[in-house]
């Protein structure tokens, strides 16, 4: 079984299954124009709805750099095929990477009764500790069941969008947040090699600073990215096993070991841009694309921000530590309870768990399918070797993407990174890192 360590996270004191694995866009509007009007099988492999719909399907995310519009537009082109009739899809995306926004409006909305038809969430604890667990998703099971989903993806991947065996979302993909992207021309340039330790990094690190080039691109608004650098910091200091025990109780976060992985964090943002504060992930991208920065840390979504700006002198190494470690996360889709035009939901829900559908939005998204049959052919080259990396590294959560910690646990470290990250106080970090896991109940 491919996913037995997501399988290996989900043991916890929390609940079995809930430990393995977040500038207002406004809403544009895209017609669907209807190729079919009956329910035979469609060229691209998926299968259709059986009668025409109509109405509007409102579809709410934040995806709205290049690269994640690209991927979302490949599913939207595809959906009169699969889902024959008339529907209008409304574009709902709120900006801001990481999700954080979007899930402060998401959550209004549904607190105040106003769902979207459906919307992006993580796999894992960000789905089944919010929306599952107050009873406002409906469930898939039939849809599962129908489709083959059960064989079609992992079954750690099945467990990690299911509650008491009930599955609530669609994955449509998986994501690798330890990525370290870096500026080949820059790096050939100064006769460096990409790092792939601490103190290879650092020896990197101090070679570009002496050339005037920002080691670290870092871009923080979102605050997201802070959280994610300091997670890849912990894994490659910690290594997996102890990693996975930050979020089960089992490695104590007081200890002397996560000191030290704190104060490599700590130094790590003594190499980032100074104006980390004011730039998104991708704004800390085009750093390194201009050869103004040499390296990122961040998730492979940077592979479809290099696509959509035609940056092709891209390299990439897993961050500092975690060779053969693979952070995974997952964006996926659900239904509602009172979802308005179910059916339309029902249908997307049908595409984006499809092949066909996968194998479009995966390539230009920098993800690969949640799903075990995509043609890996049509996979770019540092999309093909995550595809052979998911299948053999051992698998931890990722934080500041949903699938380790609770929500209110995640909102509490990010605030202790975010205050670390003007402070740079390791001893209070900690202290805070620690109280956290005791108010999530997780440490005792
Ligand atoms: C993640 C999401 C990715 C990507 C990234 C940057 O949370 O899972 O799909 O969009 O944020 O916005």
């Amino acid at each position: 079984m491919r996913l037995k360590s997501w399988q290996v996270l989900a043991v916890g004191p929390l609940a079995l299954i809930l430990l393995a694995l977040a500038a207002c866009g406004g809403g544009d509007n895209a017609t669907n124009t209807p190729t079919a009007t009956g329910g035979s099988p469609t060229a691209s492999g998926a299968t259709s709805s059986a009668s025409p719909l109509s109405g509007t399907l409102e579809i709410f995310s934040w995806w709205t750099t290049g690269g994640e519009a690209a991927g979302l537009q490949a599913l939207y082109n595809l959906y009169p095929q699969v889902c024959p009739g008339n529907v209008t899809i409304q574009n709902s995306t709120i900006a801001g990477g990481g999700g954080d926004a979007a899930r402060q409006v998401l959550a209004s909305r549904m607190q105040g009764g106003d769902p979207p038809g459906t919307f992006q969430i993580h796999m894992g604890h960000e789905l089944l500790d919010s929306y599952v667990a107050s009873g406002d998703m409906q469930s898939l099971k039939s849809l599962f069941d129908s489709q083959g989903w059960n064989t079609a993806f992992p079954q750690g991947v099945l467990d990690i969008v299911s509650k008491d065996g009930i599955p609530y979302s669609v994955p449509v993909n998986i994501h690798r947040a330890n990525v370290l992207w870096y500026n080949k021309k820059t790096f050939t340039d100064n006769g460096l090699t990409a790092p792939t330790t601490f103190d290879q990094f650092f020896q990197v690190a101090d070679a570009l600073k002496a050339k005037g080039i920002t080691p670290l691109a870092l871009g923080d608004k979102d605050t997201f990215e802070s959280v994610q650098l300091l997670e890849t910091t912990l894994l490659g200091s910690l290594g997996p096993d102890k990693y996975k025990g930050l979020w089960t109780g089992t490695t104590d976060w007081s200890g002397s070991d996560v000191t030290a992985a704190l104060t490599t964090f700590q130094k790590m943002l003594t190499y980032t841009n100074d104006d980390h504060s004011s730039l998104t992930w991708d704004q800390a991208n085009d750093l390194v694309i201009q050869g103004k920065a040499g390296m990122t840390i961040m998730g492979d979504w940077v592979d479809a921000d290099n696509k959509a700006k035609g940056f092709t002198d891209s390299g990439w190494v897993p961050t500092p530590g975690t060779s053969g470690t693979y952070d995974a996360l997952s964006d996926t889709f659900g239904l509602p309870k009172n979802a308005p035009n179910p059916d339309a939901v029902t249908c997307w829900l049908k595409l984006v768990g499809s092949k066909a559908g996968q194998e479009a939005f995966n390539p230009l998204k920098g993800s690969v399918c949640a799903r075990t049959d995509c043609d890996k052919s049509l996979f770019d080259t540092y999309l093909q070797s995550a595809i052979d990396d998911w299948k053999t590294d051992t698998i931890v959560p990722s934080l500041a993407h949903g699938a380790a910690a609770s929500p209110s646990w995640l909102s509490d470290i990010s605030d202790a990174v975010t205050s670390f990250v003007s402070d740079r106080n390791v001893s209070t970090l900690q202290d805070r890192l620690s109280t956290a896991c005791k108010t999530a109940t997780v440490c005792s």
